[in-house]
């Protein structure tokens, strides 16, 4: 059986890497498979948040779901805090997991950056709680941008050293699901860094919820270089010497489902002004009815909190009954009421 688990963080500014790598997936994987997406508010606190602001953004992560297409009836959609199976989960694989495998987490060096003695130990511990995400639903494949690839190593690692410790085929080996196109969406004054919600400048990313006139303008803002546009003949650059370029024909591929080779026929050796406007026009038509329905559904919370309700209802009732196999597993006595209804 195939079970498919992902998450967004809720730390604000959603943008269209997360929406190009993670969410419009998200929609597609549920035509054809069980989907639970969920609102990762314990992974947001590994950095400061403010409370009200950290609700705020619970809601708006929820809202982008929704407003994307994810249809709450069919997906489960809920946030993370409120099953509290996965924290519970995370403390076993904490002791599952080794510090040396930790100590090679890229995303934690980032983070924590040079003044890694004032990191919060959560911080470095994300990982273990994002397998316990996953593997709490015994899920077998995760939609996610190129850069959580390396979490979902250390997810599969952890599966095959809780089942080698414990002689079970309990948990099984998580498939990524990381599509070639926008999975890695750059930023658009620099295409060698990723877009991000923590760049000091709004104008790096292109955000959800941006209205099309701000949409416009960063477009035409954004970085790239007096050739024109590449023609795929390799004579106008590639990738590695034209970041900045090639990055805005994934982007607009990625939006209109264009194919690379499609576009590069049709805009290849013109100027980059004319696809600028193109590439503008796209990305207002995919974004714009998506930021409205946002803001429609921010309007009055008490639906988010509804679909969030019933979610979490029922991402607990597949999650607790595994929980309690994992504890028959490791060895601890279910006396606890969580597992009275067992
Ligand atoms: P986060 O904002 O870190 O919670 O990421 C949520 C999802 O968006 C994850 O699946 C990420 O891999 C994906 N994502 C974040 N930034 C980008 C980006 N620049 N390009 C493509 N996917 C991204
Ligand atoms: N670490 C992911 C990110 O920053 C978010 C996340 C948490 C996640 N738990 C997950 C993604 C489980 C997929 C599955 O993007």
């Amino acid at each position: 059986m195939s079970r498919v688990f992902s998450g967004v963080q809720p730390t604000g500014n959603l943008h269209l890497g997360n929406y190009l790598g993670a969410i419009k997936n998200f929609v597609r994987l549920q035509e054809n498979h069980e989907c639970i997406y969920c609102v990762v508010d314990l992974h947001a606190i590994t950095a400061w948040q403010s409370p009200p602001e950290l609700s705020q953004n619970t809601r708006e992560v929820a809202a982008a779901y929704l407003a994307a297409g994810v249809d709450p009836k069919r997906s489960v959609i809920f946030n993370q805090s409120a099953v509290t199976v996965h924290a519970e989960l995370a403390w076993i694989f904490n002791c599952v997991a080794r510090l040396g495998w930790l100590n090679r987490m890229t995303q934690f060096k980032e983070k924590a950056g040079k003044n890694r003695e004032n990191a919060s130990v959560g911080l470095y511990i994300y990982p273990s709680l994002m397998a316990a995400d996953i593997l709490a639903y015994r899920a077998t494949h995760v939609p996610v941008g190129e850069d959580q690839k390396q979490h979902l190593e250390l997810t599969r690692d952890i599966a095959q050293k809780f089942n080698y410790d414990f002689g079970t085929d309990f948990f099984p080996i998580v498939q990524p699901l990381i599509f070639d196109s926008a999975a890695r969406v750059m930023s658009l004054r620099d295409g060698r860094r990723k877009m991000s919600k923590s760049d000091p400048s709004d104008n790096s990313r292109i955000n959800i919820t941006d209205d099309p006139d701000t949409i416009v303008r960063k477009i035409r803002r954004a970085k790239t270089d007096p050739e024109p546009v590449p023609d795929g003949s390799g004579t106008l650059g590639t990738p590695s010497t034209r970041p900045e370029a090639f990055n805005l024909l994934e982007v607009y591929a990625a939006l209109g489902d264009f194919s690379k080779s499609e576009i590069m026929s049709e805009f290849g050796g013109r100027p980059f002004s004319e696809f600028k406007a193109r590439l503008a026009e796209v990305a207002v038509e995919t974004l714009g009815p998506l930021g409205d329905e946002m803001r429609r559904l921010m309007g009055d919370p008490s639906e988010i909190d509804r679909v969030l309700i019933e979610g979490a209802a029922r991402a607990e009732h597949i999650a607790r009954p595994i929980l309690g196999d994992i504890y028959d597993i490791v060895g601890f006595l279910k006396t606890g009421s969580s597992f009275s209804e067992n």
